[in-house]
């Protein structure tokens, strides 16, 4: 029987997924050993004492699930962590839900409040999960367009882009690909129509301490009235350097917690029991450790912003999170995805083709994106390859 013919059993949800632009782009990178500036992950170490936790943690048996929506050691530090940070109290008994990273946190979120056919709104460019997220709740896309240099919106864009079915609109700041900060002026903006339309605010803030030039990250959460329509998600992976861990958390008033914990429950059961109780150490380092992480990352923009300006990249500084959006207009490629190819496969290193952040993919095709989450060899190493770019085309 010709294989082809099972695509009958391929269920209508997926039918338009297309596989991962950045994960093909990781491929392609081992494949050809080059610098990998696509992934968002860091491939210098997580913290020493992190490690050890976790080695603890296995060696003390914490290796039986937990609670499913999270162990209340974890849970409590959550607690402590939202305290410390934001002055903001959450219900660690009713209101977090513990799971596996921020991605399960948002399709748990997504399936457990919306219905098929609610409208969700999203930034663009965006985070790449959103739209298959939304495709699999069955809800529809609408979209509000960050325009740089600043990657701001137009508040008459934004209002349009509500309508009677508007359920939710998902809000990622500090923002990937863009590296905008949302400003407090914005945020109220988002808030008050989420008001207006009576919809939720879902917010993706898994880059919360890596902010630069003195930004600060504030959880629309906590801003006045909005406690009771937003949905806040994080995980450990970004502002631990340890991705790979898959534990991230979100928090909720308890009516909808008990939804997104019922989805959660049958979704994966629970996150790594050992990398929650590690977790409790994490949460509670120093404030001078976050305060380093955010240092150390605008050293790194900073290198990574001089070598692709050096290059002659169009570049737009980041604010927060640990990308670069570049233009490549200058460089006589068809697109992002050929000038990407070339990049892997001649010069040796890797970024992610801009129309992986659009709905339209020729909207992104005069972008790149390049992740500065890399030891400062590494970002060496890959200016030492790009800066033979111009010269050999
Ligand atoms: C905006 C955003 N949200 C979520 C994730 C995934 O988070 P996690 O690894 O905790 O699932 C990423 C990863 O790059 C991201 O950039």
């Amino acid at each position: 029987m010709a294989v082809a013919s099972l695509r009958r059993f391929q269920s209508a949800r997926i039918a338009e997924f297309k596989e991962s632009v950045i994960r093909e782009m990781t491929r392609l990178a081992l494949k050809h050993g080059a610098v990998n500036l696509a992934q968002g992950f860091p491939d210098f170490a997580a913290p020493h004492e992190l490690k050890l936790a976790a080695q603890e943690a296995i060696a003390q048996d914490v290796n039986q699930y937990a609670i499913t929506w999270g162990s209340s050691p974890f849970r409590e530090a959550i607690q402590h962590y939202y305290r410390r940070f934001y002055q903001f109290d959450v219900d660690p008994e009713r209101e977090i839900t513990v799971c596996c990273g921020a991605t399960e946190g948002m399709i748990a979120t997504l399936l457990a409040l919306l219905n098929p056919g609610d409208e969700v709104v999203l930034f663009e460019p965006f985070y790449e999960n959103y739209w298959p997220d939304s495709q699999l709740s069955g809800a529809v896309c609408r979209h509000v367009t960050l325009r740089p240099p600043a990657w701001t919106f137009e508040p008459d864009e934004l209002k349009a882009a509500f309508t009677k079915r508007t359920r939710a609109v998902i809000l990622n700041t500090p923002n990937n690909p863009t590296g905008r900060v949302f400003s407090m002026h914005e945020i109220k903006q988002i808030a008050q129509l989420c008001e207006e339309h009576d919809c939720l605010l879902i917010t993706d803030e898994i880059y919360e301490h890596i902010v630069f030039d003195g930004e600060r990250h504030v959880p629309p959460i906590t801003l006045p009235g909005m406690r009771e329509r937003c949905v806040l998600v994080n995980s450990l992976g970004k502002t631990f350097s340890v991705t790979g861990w898959r534990v991230g958390w979100v928090i909720a008033p308890p009516e909808l917690t008990a939804s997104i914990r019922k989805v959660h429950d049958f979704l994966t059961v629970g996150a790594a029991a050992p990398l929650q109780q590690a977790g409790v150490t994490a949460l509670h380092f120093a404030d001078s450790y976050f305060a380093e992480l955010a240092r150390g990352y605008q050293t790194k923009r900073d290198t990574l912003i001089n070598i692709l300006k050096s290059v002659g990249f169009v570049t737009y500084a980041p604010k927060g999170a640990y990308y670069v959006l570049v233009e490549i207009g200058g460089f006589g490629f068809k697109n992002d995805m050929e000038f990407c190819r070339h990049l892997i496969e001649r010069r040796g290193v890797a970024a992610v083709p801009g129309s992986s952040f659009f709905f339209e993919p020729s909207d992104g095709a005069h972008l790149v994106r390049f992740c500065f989450a890399k030891k400062q060899e590494t970002l060496e190493a890959a200016g030492e390859r790009l800066s033979k770019l111009r010269s050999q085309l």
